[in-house]
């Protein structure tokens, strides 16, 4: 076996013998020799305790049990009277020992991955974690390695049960196209964020734990008494936050998306706000104008279509009212996008002021999801 020593000079060591120092020398084995001190079993816990609290006992290696002593590595030959002085009152010995290194933890997926190099560098940087379940994206050179992929992320998240890949949000629901490539096949699962608590089946409703920074945002404007629309709810994250965390009288919920609505009836009640959030199944366009309340803020989150329900709101928000509008855009399209939705709102009769515009997250490598805060008045 091939040890491959770090340069020390030789020296005597305690007991007399003198060797070529092999200290800090890592094995194929995974063993390397430490000075180390030896005490008697009963004194061993003891030992222990004072010898870390002084920073002299080696993290990186296992302590040895001869059923008379106990070993423990140290991180360099020690002081002789320092090492007097933290075990005053111990029997020791000081001697080199071989030990074996402790095994290190991963610290990421990738760790626990033996790709050839061009793949290595393929393998995402981030990923979302729903609940117990995590959802990545993979680019196709990877789809191959899937399997191998979804296990090392399983190891590695111990509170994770399953891993999905994503293969891209579809539809007039916004549902992702989800495969499980580890772990169990059941795909709803609860997600807290902002003291709320959103049971979601992440394969039939749209759900993304990147917009909980927005939905505090949004939900810590709301002033005392507003009354809120939720115009494209989904599972309820935007008004169960809402309804939760401000002094929101009431807040209306819609979405179109039957699964959806399901459970955002049981996150209505999951979360205590029966008696402030009001759910409702259809097409925004036919439910919202039979809402017979003054709305003061509506939430506008369907980034693909928005633009065709923008109407409607201007004609639904009180006068002073705020929408939150989250648009999919190219940033190059911004400026041109603001002016459209100045002239819809002059369309029927309103004047908006763009109070807040922001980039609340990527899409893709040009576009994004940007947020436009309008003040109609
Ligand atoms: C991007 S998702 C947002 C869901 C939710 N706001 C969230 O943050 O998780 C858009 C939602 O709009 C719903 N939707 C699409 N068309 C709709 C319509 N005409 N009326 C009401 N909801 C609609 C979809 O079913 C989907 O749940």
């Amino acid at each position: 076996m091939l040890c491959k020593a770090r340069e020390r000079s030789p020296r005597f060591l305690s007991g007399g013998v003198r060797e070529k120092s092999l200290l800090g020398a890592v094995c194929d084995s995974g063993r390397m020799k430490a000075h180390a001190v030896a005490v008697k079993l009963r004194r061993g816990e003891e030992a222990r305790r004072k010898l870390k609290e002084a920073g002299l006992l080696s993290e990186e290696l296992l302590l040895k049990n001869d059923g008379t002593e106990l070993l423990l590595p140290l991180t360099a030959e020690p002081e002789e009277e320092r090492l007097k002085e933290i075990l005053r009152g111990i029997r020791y010995r000081l001697l080199v020992a071989d030990f074996q290194q402790r095994p290190k933890r991963p610290k990421s997926y990738r760790d626990l991955l033996h790709l050839p190099d061009d793949l290595m560098e393929l393998l995402p940087t981030s990923y979302d974690i729903v609940g117990e379940i995590i959802i990545l994206k993979l680019p196709e050179e990877l789809y191959p390695h899937r399997q191998e992929i979804g296990e090392a992320l399983l190891k590695i998240h111990k509170g994770v049960r399953t891993v999905a890949l994503d293969r891209g949000v579809k539809g007039e629901y916004r549902v992702r196209d989800l495969e499980v490539i580890a772990g169990n096949e059941n795909l709803e699962t609860t997600h807290v964020e902002n003291q709320i608590k959103i049971m979601v089946d992440v394969s039939k409703v749209y759900f993304s734990p990147r917009l909980s920074a927005e939905r505090a945002r949004v939900s810590s404007q709301v002033r005392e008494g507003e009354v809120v629309l939720d115009m494209f709810s989904g599972a309820g994250p935007f008004a169960i936050t809402i309804a939760r965390n401000s002094p929101a009288r009431k807040v209306y919920a819609v979405d179109v998306n039957p699964a959806a609505y399901e459970y955002l009836e049981r996150n209505i009640h999951i979360n205590h706000v029966e008696d402030r959030v009001e759910a409702f199944l259809g097409d925004a366009l036919d439910i919202v104008p039979t809402i017979d309340d003054k709305i003061d803020r509506i939430v506008m989150n369907h980034p693909t279509s928005a633009m065709d329900f923008l109407p409607l709101s201007f004609e639904k928000v009180f006068p002073g009212g705020v929408i939150h509008l989250y648009l999919l855009l190219e940033s190059s399209e911004v400026p041109k996008m603001a002016r459209e939705i100045g002239e819809k709102a002059k369309e029927i009769g309103r004047r908006i002021k763009i109070i807040s515009l922001r980039e609340v997250k990527g899409y893709s490598p040009t576009s994004s999801i940007f947020c436009f805060d309008l003040e109609v008045d």
